[in-house]
């Protein structure tokens, strides 16, 4: 059930935390399936509710910087001068790798000697994660490999009755999920771009490399979460450019990042604009909720725009590489 992020609620969810149950959370990124990160318990609940392969790790969101210091292993000098560098997007849309503690489960994080961790800027997160006392292990909330939800109704869609706790925390104001970054070796390397672009990161850590996550079906697993097939809707999902009108497809929508002619919009079964102007913020807030919506309508195909892969483009264009893969 969704419920309103009233004091009272608040107090409830952060007791079924206590008690290794799950809640829908809130996050600006996108809503998590958050539960006791240091429980077995919680975490196998996770992953089972999830239907998600015990090989991909989760991420622990932390309230205050110094919550880190029992998650992590004593890092190296180089480490230690990254982190210090990148703590300053958190609270924000940044995940970091990092040597583990032995506090931290190895079914946490897939038996990885690594963990990753993000502080999340968003106010009902943070006061969640500090009444609860505990550090909040939290994928997306959607079942492995669909579309992550964005708002407390796309979490219910996901789970129904099996949630018994989402806590409405309105639309997801990045919609995107985080950046993930590695330190554990001397070059930093991305693993996931996000809203915290390469280009601040590169303006603080130059060296800095965007590992190529991985496309062609051949290509060996080089990381967890780099799965070709994500994100995406049931419905068929094409680029714009790839699509070759035919008679055979009549329901086709077309999600356009910029306003089309009122001729050409008529040619097509459905039509979403994300963006009137191509701004690459509005058209990430709203790409998840509207494919979601979509895939609700029964439509033959869904064609999609591309945008620039540069800054939030990067990361959109990430997601649809898979989504239409
Ligand atoms: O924005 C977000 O990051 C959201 C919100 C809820 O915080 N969470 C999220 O979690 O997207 P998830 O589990 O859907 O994605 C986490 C990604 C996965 O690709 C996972 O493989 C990777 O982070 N990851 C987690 N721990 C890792 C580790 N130790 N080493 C490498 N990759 C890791
Ligand atoms: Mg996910």
């Amino acid at each position: 059930m969704i419920f309103s992020p009233s004091s009272i609620n608040l107090l409830r969810a952060t007791e079924a935390l206590k008690n290794n149950q799950l809640i829908g959370l809130p996050t600006e990124t996108v809503y998590g399936l958050a539960g006791n990160a240091l429980s077995d318990v919680a975490i196998q609940r996770i992953f089972a509710l999830k239907g998600r392969p015990a090989t991909n790790p989760l991420i622990v969101h932390i309230a205050d910087f110094n919550q880190i210091d029992s998650l992590i292993a004593p890092l190296n000098t180089q480490q230690a001068k990254n982190l210090e560098k990148l703590k300053v997007f958190w609270p924000g849309p940044l995940t970091i790798i990092l040597p583990k503690s032995s506090l931290v489960p190895d079914l946490l994080t897939a038996n990885s000697p690594t963990v990753a961790i993000r502080i999340p800027n968003h106010q009902i997160a943070l006061k969640i994660i500090r009444d609860s006392g505990l550090p909040l292990a939290a994928p997306s909330a959607n079942r492995s490999n669909y579309i992550s939800p964005t708002s407390a109704q796309h979490v219910l869609e996901e789970f129904g009755e099996e949630l018994e706790f989402i806590i409405d925390g309105g639309s997801c104001t990045i919609g995107l999920e985080s950046t993930v970054i590695s330190l554990v070796s001397d070059i930093p390397q991305i693993l996931r771009p996000g809203a915290i672009t390469l280009n601040q990161i590169r303006s603080i850590i130059p060296e800095v490399q965007l590992l190529e996550r991985i496309l062609s079906p051949d290509a060996q697993q080089s990381a967890p979460g780099q799965q070709i097939k994500h994100y995406s809707p049931k419905t068929k999902l094409i680029f714009k450019e790839d699509y070759k009108p035919t008679k055979d497809l009549q329901k086709i929508a077309y999600v356009a990042f910029t306003q089309l002619s009122e001729l050409e919009q008529k040619s097509f079964f459905s039509y979403k604009l994300l963006s009137t102007s191509g701004n690459l913020t509005e058209i990430a807030q709203k790409l998840f909720g509207t494919l979601r919506e979509l895939d609700q309508q029964n439509l033959d195909l869904i064609i999609i725009d591309k945008c620039p892969e540069e800054q939030l483009g990067l990361a959109i264009m990430d997601r649809l590489k898979r989504a239409t893969n």
